[in-house]
């Protein structure tokens, strides 16, 4: 009996080992997505204590969001099947080879779920990044939360005086805008948004900068490179294969198939698991997050100081308006992550003191700087002006990003005298944004720096006034 025991012991301390995705109720790793993290995960929650300013009355919101949970490129729409293949082969593994290993194997129900998965064929290659309908609920959802805290800065009829909306030129942002305005102003509305221009360089800056697309952020030498060939890197993907059973390094191209199918279907389906999550354990996810943090860091973020120099002109279109007292008293701006990023790190939220890099992935684990949080799909950045009758500086500003007070450290608890605003962003402020950055490329803007700002206030006003 007691050798029976003994004998018995080592395989239950086996079983009880295994990490099953299915059965963990807090399923912390699908936080850790990156850009393709569902916002309805990562959102803030602490807005319902955070819009009430006492002594202040919310006057002007000005918005950044980025689209909503959308389809993959097609190029990985075409790699559906070669997922099914893989499906296939991890269920041969483990009950024709038997080549389960002894440690770290998928559980019985994970591996019964991939068993079972099917690629969704109505998601067909011509679908390329289209918004989904939980992408659209996204931004419905957000625009109602919003207008729920805000009732008075977000009244539920549109007129084009006193709301101003600008979209890129793809499907997704076209439907997210739509998706918001449904939001704001029901089904039948008559919302519409601004012409976009032949140059998007508000939107879209990105586009036409040379200088900034020919940053070296993941090429050989840079971070990413380094930690893309370092040890930790490299025994995670072979932990992966060994975990589904394979006897041979699976190509990483696989590898990244299955993790994007995981962190896509998580977002398309926010309250089911994805099949394909099991697939990894969470320690193996977070290995990936950072690589993907130190792309977007060098990217698009505080990794190279230029970055913060590209979104100019949205930073601009932000103190205008939230400086000028006449309408629009709501602006919103509907693009993509490389906008959002880029606007983070030019107001400075969310930055770092001690850079992010290849070597020290195991001392940043409560880094600031988490694509996760910072820009999951429909991330948005929401910076609401008030007015404070009592106090000496009566104007004042909150910045939500993703529903969550940003804490800036000149600010008190989130909370900005607009002044100081105006004085830490003086330097984009008065910049001819067409010479801060990119002189190739890019045509000169029309009226910025400070003359540029008062020109298009004073414009503003003869608008209002003629009305
Ligand atoms: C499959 O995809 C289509 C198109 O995106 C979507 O409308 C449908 O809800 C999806 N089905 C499931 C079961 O997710
Ligand atoms: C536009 O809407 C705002 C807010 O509801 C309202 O105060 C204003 O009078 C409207 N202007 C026009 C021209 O309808
Ligand atoms: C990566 O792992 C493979 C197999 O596990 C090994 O052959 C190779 O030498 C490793 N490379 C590095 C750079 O560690």
């Amino acid at each position: 009996m007691r050798l029976l025991i003994l004998l018995l012991l080592p395989l239950v301390a086996i079983a009880q080992d295994d990490y099953c995705f299915s059965k963990d109720t807090s399923r912390l790793q699908t936080r850790q997505f990156s850009s393709k993290t569902a916002y309805q995960i990562v959102k803030g929650t602490d807005i319902d204590k955070q819009y009430l300013v006492p002594g202040c009355q919310p006057q002007k919101m000005w918005i950044f969001h980025r689209h909503g949970t959308r389809l993959p490129k097609t190029s990985m729409i075409k790699k559906a099947p070669r997922v099914a293949e893989l499906r296939d082969l991890i269920i041969k593994n483990y009950q024709v080879a038997r080549t389960k290993p002894e440690t770290d194997a998928l559980c019985q129900t994970d591996l019964i779920a991939i068993k079972l998965w099917k690629w969704n064929s109505s998601i067909t290659p011509d679908m390329e990044e289209y918004l989904t309908a939980q992408g659209y609920e996204d931004l419905r959802g957000t625009a109602k939360l919003y207008q729920r805290y805000y009732p008075s800065v977000l009244p539920p009829t549109f007129n084009d005086t006193y709301y101003q909306f600008r979209h890129t030129d793809t499907q997704r942002t076209t439907e997210s805008f739509k998706a918001f305005a449904e939001g704001l102003f029901g089904s039948q509305n008559d919302a519409h948004p601004v012409e976009i221009p032949k140059q998007d360089l508000l939107l879209r800056p990105y586009d036409y900068c040379s200088s900034f697309k020919d940053v070296n952020y993941k090429d050989e030498g840079s971070e990413y490179f380094k930690f893309h060939q370092s040890k930790l890197y490299n025994d995670t993907l072979a932990d992966i294969s060994t975990r589904l059973g394979f006897l041979y390094n699976l190509e990483e191209a696989d590898i990244k198939l299955m993790y994007d199918m995981c962190r896509y279907e998580q977002a398309w389906n926010v309250d089911r698991n994805s099949v394909w999550c099991g697939a990894f354990l969470p320690e193996q996810i977070t290995v990936f997050e950072y690589l993907e943090d130190l792309k977007y860091y060098y990217g698009s973020g505080y990794g190279f100081p230029e970055n913060a120099h590209l979104n100019c002109r949205l930073v601009q279109d932000l103190l205008t308006h939230l400086s000028n007292p006449v309408s629009p008293h709501v602006v919103a701006h509907f693009g993509h992550s490389t906008g959002l990023l880029t606007l983070i790190t030019a107001l400075g939220i969310q930055k770092d003191d001690i850079k992010l890099r290849a070597d020290n992935y195991d001392s940043l684990t409560s880094r600031r700087w988490k694509s996760s949080l910072i820009d999951p799909f429909a991330a948005n950045f929401v910076a609401v002006k008030y007015d404070c009758p009592a106090d000496l500086d009566r104007e004042k500003a909150v910045f939500f990003l993703n529903q969550q007070a940003v804490q800036l450290d000149w600010c008190s608890v989130g909370l900005c005298k607009w002044s100081d605003v105006l004085e830490k962003y003086k330097t984009i402020a008065d910049a001819d944004c067409g010479e801060y950055y990119c002189r190739t490329g890019g045509a000169p803007s029309l009226g910025s720096g400070v003359a540029g700002l008062l020109a298009t206030t004073l414009a503003a006003m003869l608008v209002y006034l003629m009305h």
